[in-house]
């Protein structure tokens, strides 16, 4: 919503009592609620969303929560930006009306023993490369979902994957949301926004272009059918690691539904890739068969 909300103060909440209060009041008086988890660190990716529940009237509540079960003890945890001041302000300016940033223990009470573990679509891309990872995303997002209890919750398509296993956890555990799926926001070089973005140098962001301009000739590349998926893949891993990428967990095309590689175009595709370039470890993915640079 915005209108006379954009001018009052937005509210951080980190309480589930005070949550709760809040929800009901908005319930009571018949508004919608979006929600847009995050992990903080806002980008224009992040805004586009939160923009998204505000166009559909909703009361936009985002979420700012770095999950720790979702980030292997190896992972950047510790490191992952946190910008709590600077993501309110984006907020506020752009009329939403509510952070929910919850403290550790209100997210993991002592003793905390209940996880969320969703099948398939987890055996596939990332799931063998951060083997806990699906797992700490499908239980925060699931407890968000429950705590804020949206009409529609919105995620980025930068992480395909992620979309698809919170869309899967929705249905089958009845949470009673729609999962709205937003296309990427890019750079102008094409470069997918990512709060870990901020983690390259000059000289690897300079470099970090070549990422989705091999994606996108790759992808159109196996829609034209220039040669076979496994040829054209082999070629874009050649490109990635003569560029200075490695190593590449995996650059492959996948079933845009079940996120099974493919060998051949029968059912919408998607190519997804992650690689490390420098300590960054970057992923990106697009459709086979659309145009898909700016
Ligand atoms: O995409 C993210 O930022 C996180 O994985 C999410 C969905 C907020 C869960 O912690």
């Amino acid at each position: 919503m915005t209108t006379e909300n954009s001018a009052a103060i937005l509210p951080v909440l980190r309480k589930s009592a005070e949550l709760r209060a809040r929800i009901a009041a908005w319930r009571s008086a018949g508004d919608r609620i979006g929600l847009v988890p995050t992990m903080g660190a806002l980008h224009e990716g992040h805004l586009t969303l939160v923009r998204r529940a505000l166009d559909a009237g909703e009361r936009a509540v985002v979420s700012i929560f770095v999950n720790p079960t979702q980030f292997a003890p190896s992972e950047d945890f510790s490191l992952y930006p946190r910008r709590e001041a600077e993501d309110v302000a984006k907020l506020q300016a752009l009329g939403a009306d509510l952070v929910w940033a919850p403290e550790l223990e209100e997210m993991y009470p002592p003793r905390f023993s209940t996880y969320v573990r969703v099948e398939e679509l987890t055996d596939h891309l990332d799931g063998p490369h951060r083997p806990s990872h699906f797992q700490g995303v499908a239980t925060v997002v699931t407890k968000l979902l429950r705590q804020v209890a949206p009409d529609r919750a919105y995620f980025g398509e930068k992480d395909y994957q992620q979309l698809q296993v919170v869309t899967r956890l929705a249905r089958d555990l009845d949470l009673g949301v729609e999962i709205v799926g937003v296309p990427t926001v890019r750079d102008p070089d094409g470069l997918a926004l990512s709060s870990r973005n901020l983690y390259l140098s000059e000289d690897e962001r300079q470099r970090a272009g070549i990422l989705p301009r091999v994606l996108a000739e790759t992808a159109d590349a196996a829609a034209a059918g220039v040669a076979s998926l496994p040829e054209l893949l082999r070629a874009a891993r050649a490109a990635l690691t003569e560029a200075g990428f490695g190593p590449i967990d995996y650059i492959q095309i996948c079933d845009a539904e079940t996120l099974v590689p493919v060998n051949a175009l029968e059912r919408p595709a998607r190519i997804f890739v992650a690689a490390r370039l420098g300590k960054t470890r970057l992923i990106d993915n697009m459709p086979v068969g659309r145009s898909n640079l700016p």
